[in-house]
């Protein structure tokens, strides 16, 4: 059998097309009003990586409920309301070939306590210490909420389908709802959705379901699912496989692999060990035990940095896909440079301030990248060697006042 290039279009099960082997991962924005609707910056940011030649591009995480959110300035899609400025972004993204897809999200715990006051999750189960003054602990979801944001999923795919966008993702990684769902430590319910993994995934489970009865079988659903918490007692790798395997039997299209929460963030490459760092990609060892057990498209995110270490990924055959986040919120024109055959090393580099607290978290390294999307969205060049002190101090204002502007709506 040829090796696939990174050029090469892919066949969904669907039926949809992508038409090569880069994927964007979602990466959000927060480029919407304090009121939450999309804005005309979203269209001209996906415009600038849909030219910049990526075949598949996911958005960053969209609430299903505007009484969660993960960040100020999130988008929500929930309604008719708003979905002319959606269009805009769903047109300006699918230019030059490109799909776009929408991440769905609800955050579950993972909500800043200046943004919702009370979160909810599956348990009501504290952070660690670092992180609580940061983020409440939650009240346990009842059986009726539980219904109601599985509907919610179906309903915000069916309106992403109706704005033009070509696909869904559900985020089930990193920690929000759906991976607290799944995970032991998180979820401590003892009734049906609790307890054992076939109980635990239920929620999942159902949300694809609705979701794909909503959009139907020819248009492309994903999920992006961790490989593993790693976190004591948390979602595991053994655990992580069988939920793979029980979607994709269901129909799923594209199985996003990542990993870590915000109490462990391994997706940012924090804590990975030297033998992973140097195959650059972080979860490439689950990606090829999981290919052994399901036969649908795969997307490893997290760690690819040289044209060379992607192409070695996708002839090795552990994925289809090689997603994309740090590097495309650099230089979004990096597959069109890679694919006309230039030697390619992103100039992504870790962010580090000298403050303990910010580097051991992923906050430092998603303020920096936030600001340069930013840049993207306002038509500018980005800085990629702009001093990480002065953007982590730019983004606290920024947070500080969207936060505050978004609470008096609230109120
Ligand atoms: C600014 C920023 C925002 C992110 N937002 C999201 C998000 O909304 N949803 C998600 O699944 N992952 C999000 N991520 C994680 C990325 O999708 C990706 O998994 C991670 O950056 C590792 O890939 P990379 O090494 O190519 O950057 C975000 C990352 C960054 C830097």
């Amino acid at each position: 059998m040829t090796q696939p290039t990174l050029s090469q279009p892919i066949d969904l099960p669907c039926g949809a097309t992508v038409k090569n082997r880069f994927g964007k991962s979602a990466m959000s924005e927060t480029l919407g009003t304090t009121d939450n609707r999309a804005t005309s910056k979203l269209a001209t940011l996906y415009q600038s990586w849909a030219e910049g030649g990526t075949g598949l591009l996911i958005s960053g995480n969209v609430m299903i409920d505007r009484r969660h959110l993960g960040e100020p300035n999130n988008v929500v899609l929930e309604n008719e309301e708003s979905l002319d400025a959606i269009r805009q972004w769903a047109k300006a993204g699918t230019q030059n070939g490109a799909h776009l897809w929408v991440q769905l999200n609800h955050p579950g715990k993972q909500t800043p306590k200046l943004l919702t006051k009370q979160s909810v999750a599956p348990s009501a189960v504290p952070f660690k210490a670092e992180l609580r003054s940061y983020f409440n602990t939650p009240r346990e979801l009842t059986e009726t909420e539980i219904l109601d944001i599985i509907k919610r999923f179906g309903h915000s795919a069916a309106l992403a389908k109706k704005a033009g966008f070509t696909g869904v993702q559900i985020h089930g990684a990193h920690g929000y709802l759906v991976s607290q769902f799944l995970s032991s430590h998180h979820n401590q319910r003892t009734d049906q959705w609790g307890g054992s993994l076939e109980n635990r995934m239920r929620f999942v489970i159902c949300v694809y379901e609705e979701i794909r009865q909503q959009v139907g079988n020819d248009y492309p659903v994903s999920i992006k699912l961790n490989s593993a918490d790693f976190q004591r007692g948390g979602f595991s790798e053994d655990e992580s496989m069988e939920v793979a395997e029980q979607l994709a039997n269901l129909g799923l299209d594209l199985l996003e692999i990542s990993g870590g929460t915000y109490e462990s963030p391994e997706m940012t490459g924090l804590n990975v060990r030297d033998s992973t760092r140097q195959r650059e990609a972080y979860f490439l060892d689950y990606a090829q035990k999981i290919r052994q057990r399901i036969s649908i498209p795969l997307m490893v995110t997290g760690g690819f940095r040289t044209d060379a270490g992607m192409r070695d990924a996708l002839a090795s055959g552990a994925t289809d896909f090689i997603g994309l986040g740090r590097p495309l919120a650099l230089e979004p024109d990096l597959p069109n440079r890679i694919m006309a055959g230039d030697k390619v090393t992103s100039v992504v580099k870790p962010i580090r301030t000298g403050i303990k607290m910010a580097d051991d978290s992923a906050m430092m390294e998603t303020m920096f990248y936030t600001h340069q999307i930013g840049r993207i969205a306002k038509g500018k060049k980005t800085k990629p060697h702009e001093n990480s002190i002065i953007s982590m101090l730019r983004a606290f204002a920024l947070i500080t006042f969207r936060t505050t502007k978004t609470k008096r709506l609230r109120a």
